[in-house]
């Protein structure tokens, strides 16, 4: 579980590269946020895939209410002028996900491009199950947004259906998505 220290560029840089463009809004520039979201990763909040030594997935997760990435005032001010974080707390703050007892709830799952669609995505999620199951969860939750149908319908494949939906209404222009659907899938499923 988790990466260890050399990994974390690589780990960053599949993060980022799935989510930075919904994050992109709370930093001045893509490199600035990749940056800080990257030294923000959280080992013990991610599970992580690897091929031949090399990691090609993650799936992020909540516990104890703080998610995959720090992205608390605290840290965001060990690395942006005071000004940026508070920019970046207030977009950031939206986005945030906050557990519910008894229920894993996912912060973030990818694949390398170039391993997609070989079945590690649904590893990933078994392995987020099987977490769950351990810590004596009842459910896995995560949530996905109206512009990824794909994901979507790999996760009701997989046994999750669909709880809950949103909307960010107005500030959909910031993120770059309007709706989204919250999953969960039971762990005695
Ligand atoms: C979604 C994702 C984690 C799945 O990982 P994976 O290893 O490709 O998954 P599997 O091989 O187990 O399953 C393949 C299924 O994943 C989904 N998928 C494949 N490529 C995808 C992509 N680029 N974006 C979204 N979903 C994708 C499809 O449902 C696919 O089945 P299909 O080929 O029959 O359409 C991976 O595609 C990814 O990282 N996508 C970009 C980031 C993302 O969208 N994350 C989900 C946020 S909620």
């Amino acid at each position: 579980m988790g990466f260890v220290t050399s990994e974390r560029a690589s780990v960053g840089a599949l993060y980022w590269g799935a989510f930075g463009e919904k994050l992109a809004a709370a930093f001045r520039d893509v490199e600035t946020g990749a940056r800080v979201v990257t030294a923000g990763l959280r080992a013990d909040r991610m599970l992580v895939a690897r091929f031949a030594g090399k990691v090609v997935g993650v799936c992020g997760y909540y516990q104890d209410g703080r998610g995959t990435a720090d992205l608390s005032w605290r840290h965001l001010r060990g690395h942006l002028s005071r000004t940026a974080s508070v920019r970046a707390v207030g977009v950031l703050s939206l986005l945030s996900r906050h557990g519910r007892p008894g229920v894993l709830v996912l912060d973030g799952i990818c694949v390398n491009e170039a391993h997609r669609g070989h079945g590690i995505g649904s590893m990933l999620l078994d392995a987020a199950v099987e977490l769950a199951r351990e810590r004596g969860d009842r459910a896995v939750q995560l949530s996905v947004i109206d512009t990824n149908p794909r994901a979507a319908a790999l996760y009701r494949r997989r046994g999750f259906t669909t709880v809950d939906r949103g909307s960010l209404g107005p500030l959909q222009h910031l993120y770059g998505f309007e709706h989204y659907t919250t999953m969960r899938k039971k762990t005695d499923a």
